[in-house]
């Protein structure tokens, strides 16, 4: 495994993160917890989760396997909080000082720690004042509770705003971000890998392999078996609008190159698309999401695949740089939330 430092903290991640967003919802607990072990034995350091994956059920299991392989203190743990954790409470949500400083105490309750490494804005909000977001995870930070704090799916200008009140008013800034990044939607190239790269801002990507698309699985006019995450029964449970939204022509052009690239080195596609992910400039950490066992293996792999400047332009001519080939790529997203 190789590191990285987190954008301009000192701290060190493994080049790929183990994403926990399934684990409690469509992988098990028993299952979750040995990946976890088996993540952390592989040489991963860095674990993602948030406090709405399943309500809580997915920080709960990681509080679990860490607590059973005792390897806590090695963990660069980062969790998330804005999402709604209860539908009945309009406080319940958000990014006010009340909802963070509630939800971070949850959040150690149910990773069963004394501190989070990483805590994340989830979404970006325009009814919340950036300054006390801010505030309330300085505050955080201040009592030990938080070591380091970042954002996910915030725009460029946002990012900057964010940290020209934090330097206005003295308080610890975010840094890291963590956006939808993969071949098939590379619209952060335009702004935010810039501003990242400016900034000292740590870039760690979710959905690296298009939530499944780009490990070339899904072929061309086949119907892939259900549990499939991109199959139509898997979506209509997530988001019905998202189903087969990834299918076009020139989205599986970019698999068929990313599969011919993987044949020359000898290793399997998602391997190669991960590895393009993490060698890509201003990109700490990708995200994986690994449903079994098999699949963590899988993605493991990618850490040994080296991608050259010939595979890079290669691939380029199908999956365009600063751009998303596929319409909606990530269509629970607002748009005006996401102004890249
Ligand atoms: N901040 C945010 O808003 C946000 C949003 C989403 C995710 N995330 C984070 O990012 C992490 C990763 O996101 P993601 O799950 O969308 O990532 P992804 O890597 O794009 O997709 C993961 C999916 O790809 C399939 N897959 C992976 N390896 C495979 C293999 N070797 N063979 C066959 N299929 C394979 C599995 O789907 P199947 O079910 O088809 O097997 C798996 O669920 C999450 O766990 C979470 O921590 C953050």
């Amino acid at each position: 495994m190789k590191y990285r430092g987190l954008g301009r903290t000192g701290v060190q991640v493994s080049t790929l993160c183990l994403g926990c967003l399934g684990f409690g919802l469509w992988t098990e607990e028993a299952e979750s917890m040995d990946m976890i072990d088996h993540a952390i034995d592989s040489g991963i350091n860095f674990l993602d989760t948030a406090n709405m994956y399943g309500r809580g059920r997915s920080e709960e299991i990681v509080g679990k396997a860490l607590k059973r392989n005792g390897k806590r203190s090695h963990i660069v743990l980062a969790t998330k909080v804005n999402s709604p954790m209860d539908d009945e409470d309009p406080n319940a949500t958000g990014s006010s000082r009340r909802h963070i400083i509630d939800q971070c105490e949850q959040s150690l309750k149910r990773l069963q720690t004394d501190y989070i490494d990483l805590y994340q804005v989830h979404r970006p909000r325009s009814d919340t004042p950036i300054d006390e977001t801010l505030r309330a995870l300085d505050d955080l930070i201040r009592a030990g509770k938080v070591r380091y704090i970042g954002t996910s799916n915030f725009s460029a200008w946002q990012l900057v705003e964010s940290l020209w009140v934090s330097k206005e008013l003295g308080l610890n800034r975010f840094v890291c971000e963590q956006p939808p990044y993969n071949m098939l939607d590379r619209r952060i190239e335009r702004e935010l890998v810039p501003m990242a790269l400016t900034y000292g801002m740590g870039l760690i990507p979710w959905a690296p392999l298009a939530r499944g698309f780009l490990t070339g699985k899904y072929r061309r006019g086949e119907i892939f078996p259900g549990e499939g995450r991109l199959t139509e029964e898997r979506e209509r449970m997530i988001a019905p609008t998202r189903t087969r939204l990834h299918f076009t022509e020139q989205a599986f052009a970019v698999v068929d190159v990313v599969g011919a690239i993987a044949k020359e080195k000898e290793c399997t596609t998602s391997q190669v698309a991960l590895a393009w992910c993490a060698q890509q400039p201003g990109i700490i950490s990708p995200i994986i999401g690994p449903r079994t066992m098999e699949q963590l293996e899988d993605n493991l792999g990618a850490v040994s695949v080296h991608i050259t400047d010939v595979d890079k332009s290669r691939i380029d001519s199908g999956a365009l740089p600063g751009r998303a080939i596929v319409p909606y790529l990530i269509a629970d997203f607002r748009p005006q939330q996401f102004r890249w």
